[in-house]
């Protein structure tokens, strides 16, 4: 796992809303803190900083956010276009990590655009800058997150390194883990917003790698209690202030789980205007209850024609 990417410059600023970016709890190690800045030595700085406060298991650099007001100063993928400076902050922070024992790792897209894929190229010179292992998510900047990864891309970065290459993009299912590990040269998978919508996916997955056939399947109990458990966490964090804004934040989040429910619909409606945990509470026994009752249903239908 990665924290969510944080800028150098806000980080040397010692700006607390930053700071909070990089919080995580030790049973969630190993975990990693991603920085973004197109300056070498600054981000070795904040590197450095970041050791101090955190000691997280590794670094990891961000070449891949294709948000215009990162890419505007020179940050995630806009280095992708100007390799002499992805190699000064790769070395950067490589440098400043030297005998502290903490890994660099770098998470970088397959180009700019359709024209400019040059991800063999750029992992070419993360190797050479130090960097210990490469997340490359299969779609260009300019594609933002729409279209599909490009996983013959992700296969020739992985064939041309030594070092170990992670394959990110459109996975949303064990099966999808499976087929690109069997069909590409990658040493991991990146698991991205398919663990908003479902994240029993790594348990699935987990499962499979271990040689189980199917994976276990999520129950409906299962399913309510971690979303009622995710709002009280995120009430608790008191990262968003009141439980009100806490559970605003949080309707995204709720209609993403929600997608593949039993009245699916109807649900979204009454989740879209959460605002308190207790209110997502009520729709979870109300939702229980329907869900249960439906599978009741299929059963009895399915006795009555077997039999
Ligand atoms: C809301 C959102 C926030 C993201 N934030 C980050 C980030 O901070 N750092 C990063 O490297 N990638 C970030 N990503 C990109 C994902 O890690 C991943 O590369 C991308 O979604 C492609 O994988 P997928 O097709 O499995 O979703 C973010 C994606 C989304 C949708």
């Amino acid at each position: 796992m990665v924290t969510e990417f944080v800028s150098a410059e806000g980080i040397m600023q010692r700006d607390e809303y930053t700071r909070k970016y990089t919080e995580f709890s030790e049973e969630q190690r190993p975990v990693g803190i991603q920085l973004f800045g197109a300056d070498g030595p600054r981000m070795g700085e904040a590197a450095r900083k970041i050791l101090d406060w955190k000691q997280p298991d590794f670094i990891d650099i961000n070449f891949g956010c294709p948000v215009n007001k990162v890419v505007s100063k020179n940050g995630g993928s806009s280095l992708l276009k100007d390799c002499p400076t992805l190699a000064s902050v790769a070395a950067g922070v490589v440098k400043a990590m030297a005998n502290t024992g903490v890994p660099v790792t770098a998470k970088i897209r397959i180009g700019w655009d359709q024209q400019h894929i040059n991800a063999t190229e750029v992992c070419h010179i993360l190797e050479d800058s130090g960097i210990q292992a490469i997340a490359v998510h299969g779609r260009t900047r300019a594609q933002g997150y729409s279209g599909l990864a490009d996983w013959e891309v992700i296969d020739a970065c992985a064939r041309t390194v030594k070092i170990p290459v992670i394959g990110n993009g459109d996975i949303h299912s064990a099966d999808d883990v499976m087929k690109r590990r069997a069909e590409t040269a990658i040493s991991g998978v990146m698991i991205g917003r398919a663990a908003m919508q479902h994240p029993w996916i790594f348990r699935e997955t987990k499962a499979r790698l271990h040689g189980d056939e199917c994976s276990p399947t999520v129950t409906p109990e299962e399913r309510w209690a971690l979303i009622v458990r995710h709002c009280r966490l995120a009430v608790q964090s008191q990262r968003y202030g009141s439980e009100r804004h806490a559970m605003m934040a949080m309707r995204g989040r709720l209609l993403a789980y929600c997608k593949g429910f039993a009245g699916a619909k109807e649900l979204r409606q009454l989740l879209a205007k959460v605002e308190s945990v207790t209110h997502v509470e009520d729709i979870a026994v109300a939702g229980l209850a329907r869900e249960l009752a439906e599978e009741e249903h299929a059963t009895q239908a399915e006795e009555s024609t077997t039999s």
